[in-house]
């Protein structure tokens, strides 16, 4: 098996390679023409090899770079292409909310798979969204890469900051044998939420190290939020743990002033990059595609 690393996801793509017992890794040549048109080339002999390209959509740049490594892996003669996107870009929008409205998600679904054999990837924001290819789809999860991570770390109680993480606030208090709850949100606009205490008043938190998992932190008011009601209620510690860390702006920065801790996984760059898919999406790839 081959590992080619896009620009969006170079690192996590070696450290897969490396996973999956030092499978050749390489990273395309690629330059802008003068239109500002972007031209790639893969190197490397993948004639009747397998293939796994990595590259996370985070913007439209890196979804065409996406689909011209395809395109380019197939020219090369790949037996099978199994294409890794770590952070799938657009799955937020899935499903027609208003007239005249794209299911991106499914958009992108189907664009993403044209030239593979099989898609892999992380946490995506609502489980439908893996019903949109017709090609063989797996997702892995960021929980057990951040769990490696907080079994080193002092965690006290869980926390969701919403009632849609509850299955994945409950998957990591299983990992680490702790306690959690979900506070209450309700979002203002896009940028702004408003959070509570359950009202069963969740667990006591009083001098306790809290840890915030979420699934993306984004303008980072969702954590910004809980962070202050935790530590306004007592706790003696907050830590905010994400599978995608996009911190958009200025968000990190803000982040950091109300937490003792970020963590993120490798899905995408990020200061707080600290936990490894890598594993658990080498252990996919191992075990469905082996032979
Ligand atoms: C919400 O459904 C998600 O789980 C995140 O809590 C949310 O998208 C984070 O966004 P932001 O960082 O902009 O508050």
């Amino acid at each position: 098996m081959h590992v080619i690393g896009g620009t969006a996801s170079t690192a996590l793509a070696e450290r897969i390679s490396r996973e999956l017992g030092n499978a050749p890794f390489g990273i395309p040549f690629s330059k802008r023409f003068s239109d500002g048109e972007l031209y790639l080339r893969v190197g490397g002999r993948l004639e009747g090899d397998d293939v796994v390209i990595v590259q996370s959509t985070r913007t439209d740049q890196d979804l065409l770079e996406l689909l011209l490594l395809e395109d380019a892996v197939r020219e090369a003669g790949a037996r099978r292409t199994f294409v890794v996107v770590p952070y799938f870009g657009y799955a937020r929008q899935d499903r027609r909310f208003f007239p005249g409205e794209p299911v991106s998600a499914r958009a992108l679904c189907r664009h993403v798979e044209l030239d593979a054999d099989a898609v892999i990837t992380v946490d995506l924001h609502s489980a439908q969204t893996l019903g949109h290819f017709r090609k063989p789809a797996f997702e892995a999860s960021g929980i057990p890469a951040l769990g490696r991570l907080l079994r080193e770390r002092p965690v006290d109680i869980l926390i969701s900051p919403d009632k849609g993480g509850v299955d994945r606030v409950r998957r990591m208090a299983q990992l680490l044998d702790r306690p959690w709850f979900a506070l209450d949100k309700r979002r203002i606009d896009s940028e702004h939420v408003e959070l509570a205490l359950p009202a069963s008043g969740g667990l006591p938190v009083d001098g306790k190290h809290v840890v915030l998992i979420d699934d993306v932190i984004t303008t980072g008011g969702t954590i910004v939020e809980a962070a202050r009601l935790l530590k306004k209620k007592g706790a003696g510690a907050v830590s905010a743990a994400c599978t995608h860390g996009l911190f958009l702006r200025d968000a990190f920065e803000r982040i950091k002033a109300v937490t003792d801790e970020i963590y993120s996984t490798d899905t995408l760059g990020n200061p707080a990059e600290k936990a490894s898919v890598a594993p658990d999406i080498a252990q996919i790839l191992a075990r469905e595609y082996s032979s």
